[in-house]
């Protein structure tokens, strides 16, 4: 039976334990120039000398205008690639591995960061820019933007931003590489037929649909050593009626992403419209998304994360134990309390991964 504590091999790269720091935006480059500061180090590097198993960035724009708020991090040039280098090096050596999520807003991008208004409006002024999307419909925010539609090509450029993200994410030090397809952002934008009403190859049926999203993954996996893994993130459902995009679609993505190149998917919900109705919030809300797509990647050798109110020692062990998940991502936990591996190591009765300095704490 495995263990919350045991490790996880994907490919050749090992997780210590299966507790993973989900991606989390930090709204924190100073300059709006994507770069990192001190602050993704200090956040990023607690959370590995915190003992979690694995690390993943925030949302990490592959092309500027691919960035929700304009303090987001960035991927697309030597330069953004240098400015992480010290965090990727800092969680290594801490014994965790250092994933990156490579991200693209679509049409949800330019907007204030949380606590810079009082809700979620779009930056219209020279901060700003245009949103891009599968078809001219603005995300509908109070004040939306105008959006601009995709054309083929410009669809095909999407896909080689991601693969030069790539590439730039590698020679910043990251062991792992997330593709964010999930929370209404544009790979999700494309895959799900409430956005997407194009009539070009990247639209229509469920193959056009999901072209974007299969591309995006082969083309990060050309570059991404064949001994480090691949992940993506999906929102399995947009909780929009049985109309728009369901459990039952990711259960039919999901083999298709592992014959891609997918070691991991990391199934989180909706978020691509805000008349979204979500069944319930408490503890594990999202983990049936979970174990309906770890059974339909049964005959793959790709496993599954969990997120969502995964809060507790007992309660994410088990979830690894009935091989529910093969791991487990927390956010708002992690931020509570950058500890948490290590407090629940010690509730399970396992040897805390605690750091030399810090042994007199525990
Ligand atoms: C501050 C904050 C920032 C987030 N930023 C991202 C992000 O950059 N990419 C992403 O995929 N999800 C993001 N999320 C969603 C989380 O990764 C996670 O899926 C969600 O919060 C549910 O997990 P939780 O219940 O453990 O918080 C963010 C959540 C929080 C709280």
């Amino acid at each position: 039976m495995p263990h919350l504590f045991d490790e996880l091999e994907l490919r050749d790269t090992t997780l210590r334990n299966r507790i993973a720091v989900s991606p989390m935006c930090q709204y924190s480059c100073d300059d709006m120039d994507g770069l990192a500061t001190d602050w993704h180090k200090v956040h990023l590097g607690s959370r590995a000398t915190g003992g979690a198993g694995l690390i993943i960035s925030e949302a990490t724009a592959v092309e500027p205008r691919g960035r929700i708020s304009p303090q987001d991090l960035g991927i697309w040039s030597a330069e953004h690639a240098d400015a992480l280098a010290d965090t990727t090096a800092f969680i290594k050596k801490h014994g965790a591995v250092p994933a990156i999520q490579l991200a693209h807003a679509g049409r949800k991008a330019s907007t204030y960061r949380p606590g810079d208004r009082d809700d979620r409006t779009t930056v219209a002024d020279e901060d700003g820019w245009t949103p891009v999307g599968p078809t001219e419909e603005p995300y509908p925010y109070e004040q939306p933007l105008d959006t601009h539609k995709l054309t083929t090509e410009e669809v095909e450029e999407v896909v080689e931003s991601f693969r030069e993200g790539a590439e730039h994410a590698l020679d910043a030090g990251f062991e792992a590489a997330e593709v964010h397809a999930a929370h209404g952002y544009l790979l999700h934008e494309f895959y799900s037929p409430l956005t997407n009403t194009r009539d070009d190859k990247y639209g229509g049926d469920f193959e056009g649909r999901t072209r974007l999203v299969r591309e995006v993954t082969r083309a990060v996996r050309e570059v991404w050593p064949d001994d480090k893994p691949v992940f993506v993130r999906l929102s399995a459902t947009d909780w929009m009626g049985d109309e728009n995009w369901t459990v039952e679609d990711t259960a039919r993505l999901a083999p298709l992403l592992a014959a891609d190149g997918a070691d991991m998917l990391d199934i989180s919900g909706g978020a691509n419209h805000p008349d979204q109705e979500i069944p319930h919030t408490g503890p594990h809300y999202q983990v049936p998304y979970a174990e309906t797509v770890r059974e339909a990647l049964d005959d793959t050798d790709c496993t599954v994360g969990a997120v969502g109110a995964i809060n507790t020692a007992e309660g994410a062990d088990a979830l690894v134990r009935n091989e529910r998940a093969d791991l487990v991502l927390q956010a708002r936990q992690s931020l509570y309390d950058p500890n948490f591996p290590l407090h629940a190591a010690e509730e399970l009765g396992v040897e805390p991964p605690v750091p030399r300095q810090y042994y007199r704490g525990f």
